[in-house]
């Protein structure tokens, strides 16, 4: 890798899947704050909000005002997540850079989320290619719960594979594996990456953890150990999936960097500046958050030695 390449990319996504979930209405003009902070850090991908129903994501109903009024950090490629051929339209609107189709591996779950089969899925992903490549944008493509479903369990790995496939088949630029409520183990996650990497190059696989079962930092390791170099995470460790039952926060962003950093993998983000933007998140979400090395501050931030051993040295 070169001097300037990170060693893993980060790619930061409170603001779609952290926000999605947080039954507070949010303002639009704190999304666009938190946004514009984020860009500041240097993420080279932001996932900036959702074109879905607002019935389904009351949350993210004010996406396009979101995308008009963010500051845009040159370089920095700013994502919205859609389900179907409107969304794509509305996101291409707003000039996302990237459109993010999610769905997931498990019809039961695509059809709670998305009412829709993956037939119909798969045929809104055909028809948003074209125009999304006319309109410069990328196109990234979401497997959902493709480590387990919250439904039906866990899903083959064969049937992942087969939906890799469909998915550059129909054109996508890249592919997310989500572990949409965190059923993954570092076992399977290393078994799923090493065979989706004989289809797909590195640079173009996201891998996305949740930390419902405390396994999204070991899953991040099994993954990036098994060749995967591209990840989702929320700061704070927000997010979830409203329609997955039990569902909780992604990998928290400064924990992740935290681990890189603390084992010399390059981030090109700044602890620092995160934990101090993940310490404004409680006012704005209304509730603590469940990031950790926010709370608990850097391994080194070490602490005044007690009076008492100062007075009485050993
Ligand atoms: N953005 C905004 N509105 C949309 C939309 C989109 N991408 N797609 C459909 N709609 C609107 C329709 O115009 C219609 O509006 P109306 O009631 O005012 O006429 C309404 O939503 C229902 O449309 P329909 O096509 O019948 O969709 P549906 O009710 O079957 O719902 C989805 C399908 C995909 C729109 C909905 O399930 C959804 O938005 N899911 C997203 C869930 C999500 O974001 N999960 C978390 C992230 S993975
Ligand atoms: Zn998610």
């Amino acid at each position: 890798m070169t001097a300037e390449l990170p060693d893993i990319l980060i790619q930061e996504v409170a603001p779609r899947d952290g926000l999605q979930i947080e039954p507070q209405w949010i303002e639009t003009d704190d999304k666009v704050r938190l946004i514009d902070s984020l860009s500041a850090v240097g993420f080279r991908r932001i996932e900036v909000s959702s074109f879905v129903s607002s019935k389904a994501v009351p949350a993210l109903r004010d996406a396009g005002e979101v995308f008009a009024s963010i500051r845009r950090r040159p370089g920095t490629i700013y994502t919205a997540l859609i389900p179907n051929r409107k969304g794509a339209e509305l996101a291409l609107a707003a000039r996302a850079d990237e459109l993010n189709f999610v769905m997931s591996a498990s019809e039961t779950h695509n059809r709670a989320n998305m009412n829709m089969t993956h037939d119909r899925s798969l045929a809104s992903l055909a028809e948003i290619v074209e125009p999304a490549c006319t309109a410069g944008a990328l196109v990234n493509a979401t497997i959902a719960t493709a480590f387990g479903c919250p439904f039906e369990g866990v899903q083959p790995s064969g049937k992942v594979l087969d939906i890799v496939k469909r998915y550059l088949d129909l054109g996508a630029d890249g592919i997310t594996l989500a572990d949409t409520t965190g059923m993954a183990n570092p076992n399977q996650v290393s078994r799923l990456v090493a065979e989706v990497l004989t289809v797909l190059p590195s640079d173009k696989l996201t891998l996305h953890f949740h930390n419902t079962r405390g396994l999204g930092l070991v899953n991040v390791l099994a993954a990036y150990d098994s060749g995967a170099r591209r990840f989702d995470a929320a700061l704070g460790g927000l997010g979830g999936c409203p329609f997955a039952p039990g569902a909780t926060g992604n990998v928290c962003t400064e924990d992740l960097v935290n681990l890189c950093h603390e084992i010399g993998l390059r981030t090109g983000l700044d602890l620092d500046r995160l934990i101090d933007l993940s310490k404004r998140l409680p006012a704005l979400v209304g509730h603590d958050v469940p990031g950790q090395v926010a709370k608990a501050g850097r391994p080194l931030d070490l602490h005044p030695i007690p009076e008492r051993l100062q007075q009485h040295p050993a």
